[in-house]
Formats: structure tokens, sequence, C-alpha cells
């Protein structure tokens, strides 16, 4: 009989010499087919071999994930995107200059050197280089690209802490790489250039109004109409639910203040509250609030959404009452995300 082994994650704090021979080692890890969870600017991903169909395999079995949605391959340098994908437009180079190292994903036509398990299936494959150091320095060790996505459970908000990370994947892959809190948040944009268009899949840390500075941007459909196929395949999963069912207020602040305000009086210990620092500070003493940011600070509501929504792992409430915020710059993705852990539970106030 095989005698089960239980795995331990190990989290590894790397300092500022990312290139250092802990790094070299966590390389060597993902070269021979294992997982490790590593910090980018965005989120944290779920690190394994973007060559090895049986690392991505093992990616999609640690996250529970359906084997249709594809993987992001992080790569360390715009020079390595030529090996793995078919043509690149000079309106795609542009972009990669301007926005790498940084949260831009773009869809390209793959090569067959990328597996098809790898990319869910499909004869496109999205990459990106990420901003932190230490991801671009385990991309270098490993000396192959990286499939990553956020290293959260799938239907789980996206992890942007090692702490995080270990919540959902301990004993499910061999490493973590500790560097800090991910400083935006959010995942990145993922956008494909079609007829000259750039087409935005999932909205992310590069807003549009970024985008438009280099060509006419839309939006897939799919992100505005429900019922539509989208193109990010991701993107018609549940995603991000906390704990507890969501409701998320919205409009007119007033309107939504006091409508927040009104569950403060129906039970204490019953309804958490997810909302501004000016929202909070009305909000009696002696409820469950997780302090978002303050109003109107996008980058800091964004910077704080996923641990803001992670919050209530730890402080158990029946329901959360949300405040959201406009849609306005990086408001779009924070909406977007916003409107998938409430499983589209928004209500707009005016
Ligand atoms: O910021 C990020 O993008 C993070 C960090 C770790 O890099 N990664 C991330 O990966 O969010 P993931 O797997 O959680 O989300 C990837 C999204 C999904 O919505 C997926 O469907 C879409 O990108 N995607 C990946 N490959 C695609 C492709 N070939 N065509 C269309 N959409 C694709
Ligand atoms: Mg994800």
């Amino acid at each position: 009989m095989q005698k089960e082994v239980k795995m331990i994650t190990k989290k590894i704090i790397v300092d500022q010499s990312y290139y250092n021979d802990k790094v070299k080692r966590l390389g060597e890890v993902i070269r021979a087919g294992g997982l490790v969870a590593f910090p980018t600017e965005t989120v944290y991903g779920l690190g394994g071999n973007a060559l090895d169909k049986e690392a991505a395999k093992k990616i999609y079995m640690a996250k529970g994930r359906p084997s249709d949605n594809p993987l992001i391959v992080h790569v360390a340098d715009i020079s390595e995107v030529s090996t793995y994908v078919k043509r690149i437009l000079p309106l795609e180079k542009r972009l990669m200059e301007a926005f790498w190292p940084g949260p831009l994903t773009i869809v390209f036509p793959k090569k067959d050197i990328v597996p098809m398990a790898t990319s869910g299936g499909l004869r496109t494959i999205a990459i990106r280089c990420p901003a932190h150091e230490a991801a671009r320095a385990l991309i270098r060790a490993a000396g192959v690209p990286i499939a990553g996505p956020s290293a959260n459970i799938s239907t789980k908000p996206s992890p942007t802490t090692a702490d995080a990370v270990l919540h959902d994947m301990d004993g499910r892959i061999e490493f973590v790489i500790d560097g800090g809190d991910s400083l935006i948040g959010l995942e990145s944009t993922v956008i494909a250039v079609e007829n000259g268009k750039i087409i935005i899949y999932r909205p992310g840390g590069i807003t549009r109004d970024m985008l438009e500075a280099f060509a006419p941007t839309e939006l897939d459909t799919a992100i505005t109409a429900e019922q539509e196929h989208p193109k990010a395949p991701g993107m018609k999963y549940r995603h991000y639910a906390p704990s507890a069912p969501l409701t998320v207020y919205a409009g007119n602040i007033e309107a939504v203040e006091s409508e927040i305000l009104s569950f403060a009086n129906k039970g204490k210990g019953k309804f958490g509250f997810f909302v501004s620092q000016e929202t909070a500070e009305k909000i009696p003493a002696g409820n469950i609030i997780f302090v978002w940011g303050r109003r109107g600070n996008k980058k800091e509501l964004a910077h704080n959404l996923f641990q803001g929504l992670l919050f209530f792992n730890n402080h158990p409430v029946d329901h959360i009452i949300g405040e959201g915020t406009d849609g306005g710059g990086i408001g779009m993705a924070i909406m977007n995300r916003l409107t998938k852990a409430s499983g589209t539970h928004i209500i707009n106030m005016n």
C-alpha cells in the first residue's frame, strides 16, 4: 500500500538581494516540476514550469481550478516573448515597452512549445512580465517561463500576502516566497489586440485611459453583459467569494451611508462591514468592521480589497455589508471584483 505523505509548505523570506542562493534553489524546484508561490505587484502567483504539462496539471489540482481556464505565463524580459508566440504586432511591442515590467497581460497566438495544458486548450497564450523583483529573479533562476495563476483556491479571493497564500495552499505546494504585501492588490489587466484595437478581457492594474493613449480601447462585451461568453475563460467562473454572502451599496454617497448604517442597528455580530474610513467612523462601536480605506482613494481601496474580503475568514458574520466606489480609473477593476465577489449583488443607490 502506498503511504500518504502530507506535504508541508515552507515559507521562504527573501531579502532585498533577490538573486541569491535561496532563489536559485527555488528555481530548481520549478525546473524539476514543483510548485512555488511567488509575490508580484498585483497578487501572489502559484508558479510552475509553463513548458511542462505535468506542472500545469499540478497547478490546476492545487487550485481546484477547471482545466479550461488558461494560466498566465510570466517572463522576466520582453526579449523572451518571441520564443513562445507566433507573432508580435508593433502595437503589442509598444504596449510591452510602455507597461512592462508591470500589471499588463497580453494574449498572443502561441507556438507549440507552450503545451495546451498551460493554455487551457486554447491556441493563444497570455503573457506578462511582473514588476516584483523576486518574481523576475525566480523566473531567471528557473530558466523557464513560469505559469502563474493567482495563488488561491478557485472561487476564493486572490492572496496579496504570503500568509493568505498559506491559508489556501498549505500542504498543496512546496514553497511560498514571502515578498511582502502586493503593492497594487488587484490582478493584471488582460488584453488582446484585434484589428488595431485593444480589447480588455479583464480590467486590472492598467486602466482603460492608460491604454487609450496607445490605440482605441474597448471592453470585452461579456464584462458588461453577463450573458455573453467572455474572451477570458476565467471571467465566467464564480470568483473572489468571501466567507459570508456580500451585498455592496454604491452610488449616491449619502444614500449609501444611511443604508449601511441602518444595518448597524439590526443586530450586532450578525453583519460585518466592509466600508470606507468615512463610513466606518459613523458605525457604532462593537460592530465587526473592515476599514477599507479613504473614500475615493482608489489606490488604497485596490490595495486593501482582497485583504478586506479575507478579513471575514477570521471574523465570522452572517452577511457582509459592503460599500462600493465609482467606476473611473482603477475603480472599474475594483467594481468588477466586487461584482463577482458579491455574486452581482450590487445595489445602486440614488
Ligand atoms: O496579476 C495577475 O494577472 C496574476 C499574477 C499572479 O500575475 N495572475 C492571475 O492569474 O490573475 P489568473 O489565472 O488568476 O487569471 C488569469 C486570467 C483568467 O481570467 C484567464 O481566463 C485569462 O487570464 N486568460 C489566461 N490566458 C488567456 C487566453 N489565452 N485567452 C484569454 N484569456 C486568458
Ligand atoms: Mg485568479
